[in-house]
């Protein structure tokens, strides 16, 4: 319990170089070379020779391309007693490792353990001090972004107040990159993780990156959720790398991540099983750098190491040789590319004309015309209310406040069904439920199919009520 005093960061640099593995940016840049997804998986666990004994299971399970040290909430809420107490009394009922109440040295610990790199993936809005103790335990990538871990997470804590803070680590990355040691900035476009449209995803990363690669990041990842529709899902994967050549400079690495569906997931075996191979199949073809994925308990709770292995396994299937030589239409991909770029181009345009890019972020916010739908937090207005196409695409049944053009105003309402056109508000919901449990299986399907067993799942974290407060 040692997180007070840290090392120096030279010593840190010297750490990371004496571990003689890939950082998480070397990992990207040969996966992306290869035209291969590198695989990782989330895992955390509360106690740290459990943490240890998941982390080598699942390498020797799957061989991974990259570790992950999933945090629990207390440690993302800042609340580090609280943190202390339940690993004293009861490090099973944590939600994810409580690294800095650890301490950088079980982190590093945890390091050497391992031939892989490790991202921390957490969730937190003011991660300084997490930030820190996964630099000082040679952690070569960071997840998060001053809105994307805010908006989804929080209910009360101010933009300008998570901004800094990331400002803060991202100015910290430019220096360690400096020093010789490249930390890659994940910023998680998955959001409230419910029917985002693809521009929202990518236009709040648009604005994340900017303001990363002003402070000096030298690598970062940009993650999409996958929709669900292919052809979607790849054209925005496509558009990741055409919006980094539009808006960001060229001296920073920028890779395509996909994350496997973040929304209700089908509890069935069968059903689950579809949706991860599709995912990894879609980061495949869209030229994703990485896949996090999901599992087979993810309709149940947090995965044993079992069914992490097996989600991991399934995804590797996508990485097959001859799988490249499966083609979607590409007119269908050109098409979508041109108006996701278009509607990222629409709501990022205005603000980066800004002088003081934050501010104008979080006014936009006020005023609607930046957005997140069914955000938690009173700082977004969530007036967009997306839906599905025909097809299953994601689009803007209202897209509130957001700065559109009368052209993809139209677009949008062509791509619908009548019949969203003209519900009422009842029948409204109604639909609206069903987009969101689209990929859940009929009631009874899931009981003649095999059901997992689940680790008891953390109850920590599970209530709704339990959101940061400034
Ligand atoms: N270990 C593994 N996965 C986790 N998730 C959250 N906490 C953990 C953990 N400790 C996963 C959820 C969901 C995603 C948001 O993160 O299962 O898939």
């Amino acid at each position: 319990m040692d997180a007070d005093e840290l090392p120096l960061i030279a010593d840190s640099v010297a750490f990371v170089k004496g571990l003689k593995k890939p950082t998480v940016a070397d990992v990207l840049r040969s996966a992306q070379a290869q035209g291969l997804v590198a695989i990782q998986p989330r895992c955390g666990v509360g106690g740290h020779e459990q943490m240890r004994a998941l982390l080598l299971a699942l390498e020797e399970g799957a061989r991974p391309d990259i570790l992950s040290l999933t945090i629990d909430s207390y440690t993302r809420l800042n609340q580090f007693d609280m943190a202390l107490s339940a690993l004293c009394n009861a490090p099973e009922e944590l939600n994810g490792y409580p690294l800095v109440t650890h301490g950088w040295r079980r982190g590093r610990d945890l390091n050497q353990a391992i031939s892989v790199p490790l991202e921390v993936r957490h969730g937190s809005p003011l991660p300084r001090r997490l930030f820190e103790t996964a630099v000082a335990s040679g952690i070569t990538s960071f997840e998060g972004g001053g809105i994307s871990y805010n908006l989804p997470y929080c209910k009360d804590v101010p933009l300008v107040d998570s901004l800094n803070a990331y400002a803060e680590i991202d100015v910290r990355c430019g220096e360690l990159a400096q020093a010789g040691v490249v930390v890659d900035r994940e910023l998680f476009g998955s959001l409230t993780g419910v029917l985002v449209p693809p521009s929202v995803s990518l236009a709040i990363s648009v604005l994340e990156a900017v303001m990363a690669a002003h402070a000096g990041v030298a690598c970062i990842s940009i993650a999409y959720p996958q929709s669900g529709n292919m052809v979607q899902d790849v054209a925005a994967l496509r558009a990741i790398r055409s919006l980094a050549v539009r808006y960001l400079p060229p001296s920073v690495d920028v890779y395509p991540v996909l994350h496997e569906f973040m929304g209700v997931f089908p509890k069935s075996r069968a059903r689950a099983e579809q949706l991860i191979f599709a995912g990894a199949l879609t980061a495949r073809l869209g030229g994703a750098a990485k896949v996090v994925t999901k599992t087979i308990q993810e309709g149940y709770g947090i995965p044993d190491a079992s069914a992490n292995i097996h989600g991991m396994r399934l995804a590797r299937v996508a990485n097959a040789p001859f799988i490249h030589s499966i083609r979607l239409d590409e007119s269908a991909l050109d098409e979508e590319q041109y108006w996701i770029e278009r509607e990222v181009d629409e709501i990022v345009g205005p603000l980066l004309e800004a002088i003081d890019l934050p501010l104008a972020i979080s006014s936009a916010f006020e005023d609607g015309s930046l957005d997140v739908p069914f955000s938690a937090s009173r700082h977004a207005r969530s007036s967009v209310m997306p839906c599905r196409d025909r097809a299953g695409a994601v689009r803007y049944l209202d897209a509130g406040g957001l700065p559109f053009s009368e052209d993809v105003r139209r677009r949008n309402r062509s791509l619908l069904e009548d019949r969203w056109l003209t519900a009422d508000d009842h029948e409204r919901m109604q639909l609206l439920m069903a987009d969101i449990n689209y990929f859940l299986e009929p009631p009874g399907e899931q009981e003649f199919d095999f059901v997992p067993a689940v680790v008891e799942s953390a109850t920590q974290g599970s209530d709704p009520e339990e959101t940061y407060v400034a």
